[in-house]
């Protein structure tokens, strides 16, 4: 059988969050995102498309890095505003049937026992669709909004989200055991007490005793995303994640990323295909490559210099009003996201200017675009699903939600009639239409699965 692809859309509750200034456009209703319309039409259109899921990006603070203030944010609608991803995704789900939902949420600021109760909750009422982009946070400004006097260092962050996954484990996979709920109306038991545990995690960042608040729903864990780039970003993502999200704008990073991820997945004790890797694209498309190529400049037109200086300084953490735009990024190690810098700073096959890194950067976050008719985009995926070695695809947006409608009138019909594309989805459950029938809870060889909990009532 051919290789098959799959798809997720990436949006986020902003105006025009990853193609800055693009709120201006005239096709874009991007700042009608205050409204459960939108993202009805925008879930019902990522459907229609056959989507796994819908992919909910999201920050807990303002990109304030550049010029030490939010003011360029404020005016470009960086991700400013920035409303809950969590919220509409109940709208949606009555919406449509199997569209999957990944909303993203910090470890380094939620609280595990809280977040495995929202999760499960939003798991039952959309029948097993859920998923967890497990962010660990990059912005100062989310930290001191939220109770820290700084951001916490990375690796920090990371053994923090290590143990906070342990801890919604055990409530999520241990706590409850299949069966617990019996509704036994004769003898007045809606649970039985013996088969609902306390989970007694004490570790160095958590104490929790639990049980959960939840009974099983049906993935009891949702699926784990994840986009950590650094090496323990990596080495987490490896341990844990059942998908990756990555960002590149060339075969050539995308190749040398997926190896490297399947590599230390094995290592996990873990299969290499046991994550799915999927690599954010924008597609530009035309009826002509001509008319792609015009588009593609009027998009550009759209993009707010100082906007995306703003977001690039937020996502580096350097503060590029101190740069002249003729200026090369210079390669450094960053406590923000480091594969942001990268793209641009350990490019082997260009060193960037700050004005050069920010016309790329303000459409699509920096992503690699491909630009050109439906079937030159399809030619492009197929080239970079195979030679990349990887499963699918995050399409992000310049004009919301325009670029999913083009995307899914014009480019999933010729992905079908390759046969590189499902025609139906496989499953009921987000896990399913990702991993296959069957699949619906997280695999036997999932750190998950073998942990233990002591089992007091
Ligand atoms: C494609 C992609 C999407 C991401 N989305 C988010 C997000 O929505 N919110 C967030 O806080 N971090 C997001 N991140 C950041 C990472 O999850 C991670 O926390 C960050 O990259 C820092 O770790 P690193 O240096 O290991 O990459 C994203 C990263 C990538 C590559």
């Amino acid at each position: 059988m051919v290789k098959q692809i799959h798809l997720n859309g990436f949006i986020q509750n902003s105006p025009s969050p990853h193609s800055t200034g693009l709120w201006k456009h005239d096709k874009d209703q991007g700042t009608t995102h205050n409204s459960l319309a939108y993202w009805v039409e925008a879930a019902q259109i990522l459907e229609r498309g056959k989507f796994d899921a819908m992919f909910i990006a999201d920050v807990l603070g303002t990109y304030s890095v550049y010029e030490d203030s939010h003011h360029a944010a404020a005016k470009g609608a960086v991700q400013l505003p920035a409303h809950d991803p969590l919220i509409p995704i109940s709208a949606m789900a009555a919406a449509t049937e199997y569209l999957g939902f990944a909303p993203t949420i910090s470890a380094t600021y939620a609280q595990p026992y809280a977040l495995a109760r929202q999760l499960s909750t939003l798991d039952h009422i959309t029948g097993g669709r859920v998923a967890w982009n497990v962010v660990t946070s990059y912005l100062e400004s989310e930290a001191v909004n939220l109770g820290l006097s700084s951001r916490l260092p990375k690796e920090l962050r990371y053994d923090r989200a290590d143990e906070f996954l342990e801890v919604v484990y055990k409530l999520w996979e241990h706590s409850w055991e299949n069966g617990a709920v019996v509704y036994d109306k004769d003898r007045d038991t809606f649970a039985d007490p013996m088969k609902v545990h306390l989970i007694n995690h004490e570790g160095e960042f958590f104490h929790v005793p639990g049980p959960h608040l939840v009974e099983p729903s049906p993935q009891r864990t949702p699926v784990l995303f994840q986009a950590g780039a650094s090496p323990k970003g990596r080495d987490f993502a490896a341990k844990h994640a059942e998908a990756v999200f990555t960002k590149n704008h060339s075969l050539d990073a995308l190749k040398e990323y997926s190896a490297d991820i399947r590599r230390r997945t094995k290592l996990q004790g873990r299969n290499s295909e046991d994550v799915r890797i999927f690599p954010m694209i924008l597609p530009i498309i035309g009826s002509t490559e001509e008319e792609a190529y015009a588009k593609y400049e009027d998009l550009t037109d759209h993009v707010s210099y100082e906007g995306t200086a703003s977001l690039l300084s937020g996502h580096t953490g350097i503060d590029f009003s101190k740069y002249d735009p003729d200026q090369y990024i210079e390669d450094m190690e960053t406590d923000a996201v480091q594969g942001n810098l990268d793209m641009y700073a350990k490019d082997p096959n260009k060193k960037w200017t700050l004005r050069e890194a920010v016309k790329n950067h303000g459409l699509g976050n920096g992503t690699v675009k491909f630009i050109g008719t439906p079937e030159q985009i399809a030619d492009k995926i197929e080239e970079w699903a195979i030679e990349g070695d990887v499963d699918g695809f995050n399409i992000a947006q310049t004009y919301s939600p325009g670029t999913f409608l083009e995307f899914v009138d014009h480019v999933v019909p010729e992905l079908q009639n390759r046969g590189i594309y499902r025609q139906e989805y496989e499953g009921k459950t987000l896990r399913e239409n990702m991993f296959g029938k069957g699949h619906v809870h997280l695999p036997a060889n999932h750190p998950a699965k073998k942990l233990g909990i002591t089992q007091t009532q």
